[in-house]
Parts: C-alpha cells; structure tokens; sequence
C-alpha cells in the first residue's frame, strides 16, 4: 500500500485525486489536504464551459473531455452537473477552434458574411468564428460530485493550510494541485492571478451560449453567466461597478433579449495564470527523505477543461515512483 497526498481540493485536485483511486484502486491511498473546500475554491467561481480559454502556452494535447462523455453516457448528468450546450465563439484572430473537432460536436465554420453581420452587431471585427456544441460541466455540482465519490472509494480529506512539504514527509508521494495557492505568488514568478469578474442574471429562456475574445454569455437554467474581466495581477475579490457596467453592456450587445433579466448576484475569482500549467515531477529531499513531488498547477481560465486530460498526465508520472501496480 503506497500513500499520496493530494493539496487542494479544487477541480484540479479532486480531479487528479479520483482518477488515481480509478487506476489503482486498493493498491494505493489518497489523502486531499486544504485550506478551502466547495463551494469556496476559484473552481467554483468558473462557468464550466469544456473549451480552449486562456490556457497560454499549455498544450492542447491536455484536452480531453472523455471523462465529461463517459460521465454523460453513464446517466451521471444531473449527478455530476453536466450538461451539453450549443456554443458560437467568435475572434478577432484568424484562429481556428475548430482544431479540436474530435473533442467538440458537430462544429462548423459561421461563414464570411455571417461574420460580418455579428462583428456590425457586437461593433467588433471578427476575423474567425464557428458554432459547435460542447460541455458545460458547474462546478458547484461537479466538485461536491467527485468529493463524494473520492470519500466512498475510500478517500480521507483533512482541511489544513500546508506551509510547508515537510508536514507531509510521510507520505511516497505528493501532488501539488494548489492553483494560485496562497503563497503561489512568491513562491513560483510564472504565477499570475488573473481576476475574472462575473454577473449571474436570470433568463430561463436563453439557449445558446455566445464567447467572443473579451465577453461571454453561459447558459445554466437557473442563472446565465455574463463575463468576464480577465485583469492581470489584479486580487481585488469585490465586484467593481465599472467592470459591471461593461459586462451588462456588452451582454446587451451580444443578447438584447437579455436587458430585463433580473440581476441575480457578482462574483469574482483570480484564475491561476502560468505561461503554461506546471506539470512534472520534481524529487526533492526532505529531512533526509527523497520525496516525489508532481506539480499540477497554473490552469489559468481553463481548468475544467484540462482537469482531467492533467490527471491523465499525473497518472504517467506517478508510473515512473510506482513501476508496476501488481507489485504494490
Ligand atoms: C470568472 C471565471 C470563469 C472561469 N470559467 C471557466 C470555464 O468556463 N471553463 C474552464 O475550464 N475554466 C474556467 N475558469 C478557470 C478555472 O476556474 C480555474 O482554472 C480552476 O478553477 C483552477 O482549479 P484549481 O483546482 O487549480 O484551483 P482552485 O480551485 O483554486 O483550488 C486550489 C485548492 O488548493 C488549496 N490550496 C492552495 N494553497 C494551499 C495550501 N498552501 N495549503 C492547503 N491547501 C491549499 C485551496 O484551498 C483549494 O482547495 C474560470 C475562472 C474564473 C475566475
Ligand atoms: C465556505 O466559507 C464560508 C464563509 O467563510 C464558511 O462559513 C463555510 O463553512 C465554508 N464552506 C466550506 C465547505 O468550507
Ligand atoms: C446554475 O448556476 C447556479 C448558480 O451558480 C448553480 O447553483 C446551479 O447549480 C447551476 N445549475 C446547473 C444545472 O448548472
Ligand atoms: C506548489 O504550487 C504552488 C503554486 O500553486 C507553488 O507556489 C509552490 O511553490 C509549489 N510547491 C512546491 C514545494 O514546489
Ligand atoms: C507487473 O508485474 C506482473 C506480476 O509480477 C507482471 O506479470 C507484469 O509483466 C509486470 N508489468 C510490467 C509492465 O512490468
């Protein structure tokens, strides 16, 4: 029996968390350490959309919805708050999202003159767009979801702020899943938070979600999500009116149906920006003990689109400590 402690407890975490439990079942166990638990990570703040949104320089090959898809086909919608929705993403780039098509459903390219239209509508100058159907996976489901099913397979969580990898010296190996972390700003220089501020509204009666490079508009049934900032550096957690007024604004612009819709609440979450998300395995010595460390962190604002193709990654470093599943 092999122990692997897991910090944090965000999507990345429960993510990583479950998927060793799945893959070595009995032959090892997990303890999840942290400081905050659903529904108040940065996870929770996140619309869900499954889909390529400020990752920076991380690969796509860390896109994988199979995990969404399995859950879908297995009748865990509702359980897991998972649900497919019709999705228009349009750019000023000349970018082509449409490169995932294994990933995404039925995507087409919104042609020329479409193109046209939405950028005199939305007084913006779209270069790209199309139109595609993919997964909203809410967090406030999804977390306390996996956090059930991470305790039923036999999971321990323990709510403890780490300041230091030496608490944890007993265990074979760690997984540092702490997204912006508390101390992440001092500790790693690539670590940005990236403050996104939200409105949620009312509007039952809306469908399709839009996504351009500045503004969202998410469905969800009981409330739509309007966004977003995406301020660098930026760790102010109160709603600001000016970023308010330009989120309905713009809301407006991309849904005139939406201008009644009653405001329902704000919030913000800072997104762990990296360059890239940090994902590999470091040894490092502590009191004596070489410990393994694997890093899993700096998802930026998609984390629930990487969550699990990152756990999937996790799982091919912990088979460099742990060889061969049968012999432990
Ligand atoms: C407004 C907004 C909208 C977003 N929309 C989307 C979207 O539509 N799709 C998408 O894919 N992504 C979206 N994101 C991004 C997504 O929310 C993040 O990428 C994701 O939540 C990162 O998850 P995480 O588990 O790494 O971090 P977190 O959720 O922050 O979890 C970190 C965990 O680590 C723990 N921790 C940290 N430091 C310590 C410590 N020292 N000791 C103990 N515990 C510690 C915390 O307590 C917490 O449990 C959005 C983000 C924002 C802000
Ligand atoms: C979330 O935060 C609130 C306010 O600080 C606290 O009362 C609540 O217990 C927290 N919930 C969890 C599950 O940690
Ligand atoms: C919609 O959003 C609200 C507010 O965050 C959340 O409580 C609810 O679970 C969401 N519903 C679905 C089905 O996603
Ligand atoms: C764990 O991750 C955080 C980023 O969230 C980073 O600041 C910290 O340095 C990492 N811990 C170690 C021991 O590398
Ligand atoms: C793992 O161990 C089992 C039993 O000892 C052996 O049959 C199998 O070939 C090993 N697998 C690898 C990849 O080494």
């Amino acid at each position: 029996m092999r122990n692997v402690a897991i910090i944090g407890c965000g999507v990345i975490g429960l993510t990583t968390a479950t998927a060793i439990q799945d893959e070595y079942k009995s032959a090892v166990r997990v303890t999840i350490f942290a400081d905050k638990f659903s529904p108040n990570t940065t996870s929770d703040i996140a619309a869900g959309l499954w889909g390529p949104y400020i990752m920076q320089d991380t690969e796509s090959e860390k896109l994988d919805h199979d995990y969404f898809l399995h859950l879908w086909k297995s009748g865990y919608a509702s359980e897991a708050g998972i649900s497919l929705h019709l999705v228009k993403k349009l750019s000023r780039e000349c970018e082509d999202s449409l490169d995932y098509p294994n990933i995404v459903y039925g995507g087409h390219r919104i042609p020329e003159k479409q193109l046209q239209e939405l950028s005199g509508r939305h007084k913006k100058e779209y270069k790209s767009g199309c139109t595609f159907v993919s997964f909203i996976c809410e967090p406030k489901i999804f977390l306390p979801f996996l956090q059930k099913r991470f305790l039923a397979n036999g999971g321990m969580i323990i709510g403890v702020q780490i300041d230091d990898f030496a608490e944890l010296s007993d265990f074979d190996l760690i997984v540092n899943c702490t997204g912006l972390g508390s101390k992440a700003i001092t500790k790693d220089a690539l670590m940005t938070p990236i403050r996104g501020q939200v409105a949620r509204v009312h509007a039952p009666w809306l469908f399709h979600t839009i996504q351009d490079d500045e503004n969202y508009v998410v469905t969800n049934h009981t409330s739509i999500v309007l966004g977003g900032t995406e301020q660098m550096g930026d760790t102010d957690m109160n709603p600001r009116k000016s970023d308010t007024d330009t989120i309905l604004k713009c809301a407006y612009n991309f849904v005139p149906a939406l201008k009644n819709a009653p405001l329902l609440f704000q919030t913000v979450g800072l997104r762990p920006g990296r360059n890239q998300v940090r994902l590999e395995r470091e040894i490092r010595n502590i009191n004596g003990k070489n410990m393994h460390i694997i890093h899993n962190y700096g998802h930026g604002g998609g984390g629930v689109t990487l969550s699990y193709g990152c756990a999937l990654e996790v799982l091919e470093l912990i088979k460099e400590v742990f060889p061969n599943k049968s012999k432990l």
